[in-house]
């Protein structure tokens, strides 16, 4: 079963570089969240300060009853090990066959036969669909399948938390969709609670339980993935609906003149689209707990946005 995870105040900076501050949400146990933001905004810098690889300069990540930044380093190592991540490039070994990259964490941290190893390894390319291409090098191998192996090593270990960092950069719209996928099954399969970074519209709309925007230095809004798309907030309606008119401009925020012509000028915000449904795992698999944007909206007693559900 998967565990929550209670972010509290994080705030982290690079010397005088400010990257995001006072950071909280919670990840709730066996969700999938998706973390969204402009290119820069630290959302890989925020994957690494949740699993420890980098120290914030205040605030907590709870996991249980253990704050990860006040843990001594031997704690943290055994902490770390209920983390799985998913690296953006897959960060596999070049000269090992995608058998001996995935088997890798198993031979370092457990003291398991080669035998077990086997079964377990083949177990885990058999849920992420690479059986057959054990003896394959990385570079033999198409992005789609790095990115499979990259999870199946990231699974290898039985995590509660997998942390995905833009598992769909590089991949085609199909493959997209494949992987997307392959996530809701897997979470459906595992239990694990699931924290996906990711540039993709598609993506966000589709697959979480929860959305979170980062943007300017702070996180602008997180909330069940229904109320995130129908907010009326200004960058998170820009960012979930690909929109040209809103305050992130080409290069950063658009400054007080931009916005303000923009508004003289009599553009109009097109109305939301609709909210699709979530994507349900494969034929076979049990259901996840689903909730309709519908039923969502009235539990929360939320106005959905007009003519808006499917
Ligand atoms: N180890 C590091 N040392 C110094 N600056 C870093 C380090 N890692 C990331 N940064 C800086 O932090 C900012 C956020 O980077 P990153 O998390 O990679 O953004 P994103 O993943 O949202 O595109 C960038 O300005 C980057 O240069
Ligand atoms: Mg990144």
């Amino acid at each position: 079963m998967g565990v929550e995870v209670r972010v509290e105040g994080l705030t982290k900076s690079f010397g005088r570089q400010a990257v995001w501050s006072d950071v909280t949400l919670t990840l709730p146990a066996g969700e999938i969240s998706v973390l969204l933001g402009p290119s820069g905004t630290g959302k890989s810098v925020f994957l690494k300060t949740l699993v420890g690889l980098l120290e914030p300069d205040r605030g907590s990540v709870w996991v249980g009853d253990q704050d990860l930044p006040r843990l001594r380093e031997r704690e943290l190592y055994e902490v770390r090990k209920l983390f799985g991540v998913l690296f953006q490039d897959g960060a596999l070994f070049g000269s090992m066959n995608i058998y001996d990259n995935v088997a890798f964490p198993l031979r370092e941290h457990t003291r398991r036969p080669e035998r077990e190893i086997r079964q377990i390894v083949t177990e885990k390319l058999d849920m992420v669909g690479l059986l057959g291409a054990e003896k394959k090098l990385p570079a033999e191998v198409s992005g789609g399948m790095r990115k499979r192996a990259g999870l199946a090593r990231a699974l290898v270990l039985n995590p509660q938390i997998v942390l995905f960092d833009e598992p769909d950069s590089g991949l085609d719209p199909v493959r997209t969709a494949y992987l997307n996928q392959l996530i809701i099954d897997l979470n459906q399969q595992t239990d694990a609670t699931f924290l996906i970074v990711t540039h993709d519209i598609n993506t966000a709309r589709t697959v979480p339980d929860n959305i979170g925007l980062i943007y300017h230095g702070h996180l602008a809004m997180f909330g069940p993935r229904e109320m995130l798309l129908s907010s009326e907030e200004p960058v998170v309606r820009q960012f979930l609906n690909a929109q040209r008119i809103g305050p992130i401009g080409m290069t950063e925020e658009k400054d007080a003149d931009e916005l303000a012509a923009e508004r003289r000028s009599g553009q109009e915000l097109p109305p939301l689209p609709p909210i699709p449904r979530q994507l349900r795992p494969s034929n076979g698999l049990p259901r996840r707990a689903e909730r309709t944007p519908g039923q969502w909206c009235r539990e929360n007693g939320v106005m959905p946005p007009i003519g808006s559900f499917v």
